[in-house]
């Protein structure tokens, strides 16, 4: 059997609500949250295991479970039987963690948590301050620069800054116990009618001063994320937000110069939001729109010569548009074959998270996403919910299919 640790503090936050067997295939015998169970507690036993799907060893597993509890502070001790800290925009129940696999072909897709560390904070304002202290803790710790973030911070973190976030990191779980760094900022930080703005000139700070120019249409910028610490080629991407999409049209968003084919896009987007049967389109003929919860871009941009994107993704919020996650694993799986991937660690990272059958509720998988960067085969990234806090119940029959009917 593999030690995973003796830290006390990091053992207590496992150990003290039943027994945990840390041996690589085992299985944690009680998962239901039990009274008393803490934030802190449920997360990391969800990346202990997710991390096991995900093919790591078990002292990686120990060292980022710790991680993200040190990286969630103090809200890490919180009871789940308390609310959640603050009505976080990070998942729909609002715990402050959700997981995502980047799955690639030929290879074990790729763990990563997207977390807030300022989710304690009083005021939005500090979950920034606590935010960037925990990220520039980080790059103490693993020997990075923050350079590219300080350079931004007037910009994303102003004395009264407006919502939905003020800083989230995400940690891409690789073999070693050292994490490569995201930061993701509000572009409307300083009021949404000001994003735009403060998206161009956070760009043209960082080298890519026609960047902007080059996206498409949107109703506004969501995110603008950066890649810290030791990347090949770090990006920044700016994700947009795109009301009442439709396949044609999310097939034309793409803006990077070799881009994926038009056809593959509307053909992920059809497949994840439901819209087709066996992948030939709309049942009735009609692409319908994504009208509950907009669909997302994003765009990688790395090389500064160029104002042109690097990387595209479309990202398609599958909970809002499936009954329960039983539909939402089947397209998933569905778009993981077509794209020659192997769906079982999905399987396996779903069964890590929660002990409820898919088919109990929706929201467990948030979103699928079709992800291009150039010069690399298509990857299709899933987006795993936490769940701490609630289970969204199944939705009775999907609207589709109700105006079908007359
Ligand atoms: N919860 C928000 C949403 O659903 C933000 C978010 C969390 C998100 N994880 C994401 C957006 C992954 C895109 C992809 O929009």
């Amino acid at each position: 059997m593999e030690q995973i640790s003796t830290d006390p503090d990091f053992m207590r936050h496992l150990t003290a609500f039943g027994p945990f067997d840390t041996r690589p295939s085992g299985r944690v015998s009680s998962w239901a949250p039990t009274p008393g169970e803490t934030l802190g507690g449920h997360a990391a036993r969800q990346v202990l295991r997710l991390c096991e799907a995900a093919g790591l060893s078990g002292s990686d597993s120990a060292e980022y479970a710790r991680t993200l509890l040190t990286a969630l502070g103090p809200v890490a001790e919180r009871p789940l039987d308390l609310p959640p800290p603050y009505d976080s925009f990070l998942s729909d129940d609002h715990s402050p963690v959700e997981y995502s696999l980047a799955f690639t072909p030929d290879a074990r897709p790729t763990l990563r948590v997207l977390l807030e560390p300022g989710c304690g904070a009083e005021s939005l304002a500090d979950n920034g301050r606590v935010g960037l202290r925990a990220v520039r803790a980080m790059a103490r710790r693993w020997g990075f620069d923050t350079q590219r973030l300080d350079e931004l911070e007037d910009l994303f973190f102003p004395p009264d800054p407006e919502g939905p976030l003020a800083l989230w990191c995400a940690l891409e779980l690789l073999p070693g116990g050292v994490p490569k760094v995201k930061v993701y900022l509000n572009p409307a930080a300083s009021g949404e009618e000001r994003s735009v703005a403060t998206v161009r000139e956070a760009l043209g700070r960082l080298g890519h001063g026609r960047a902007f120019a080059s996206l498409p249409p949107s109703e506004r910028p969501l995110f603008l994320a950066l890649d810290l610490g030791d990347w090949e080629e770090p990006r920044a991407k700016v994700y947009l937000v795109h009301r009442d999409l439709r396949a044609p049209e999310a097939a034309g968003l793409s803006r990077t110069a070799g881009g994926p084919a038009q056809a593959e896009i509307a053909r992920f987007f059809r497949t994840a939001a439901g819209h087709d049967v066996d992948g030939l389109g709309s049942p009735d003929g009609r692409d319908a729109p994504l009208d509950r919860r907009p669909g997302l871009s994003c765009h990688a941009f790395t090389e500064t010569g160029t104002a042109l994107p690097s990387g595209f993704t479309l990202h398609v919020p599958v909970r809002d548009y499936a009954r329960h996650d039983g539909e939402a694993l089947d397209r998933a799986v569905t778009l993981l074959r077509r794209h020659g991937m192997d769906p079982a660690p999905l399987v396996q990272a779903l069964r890590a998270v929660t002990t409820r059958r898919p088919e109990d509720g929706v929201g467990l998988i948030a979103y699928l996403a079709l992800v291009h960067q150039e010069g690399r085969p298509a990857r299709v990234t899933v987006y795993i919910s936490s769940e701490a806090y609630e289970v969204r119940p199944p939705a009775p029959a999907p609207r589709a299919r109700a105006e079908a009917v007359h």
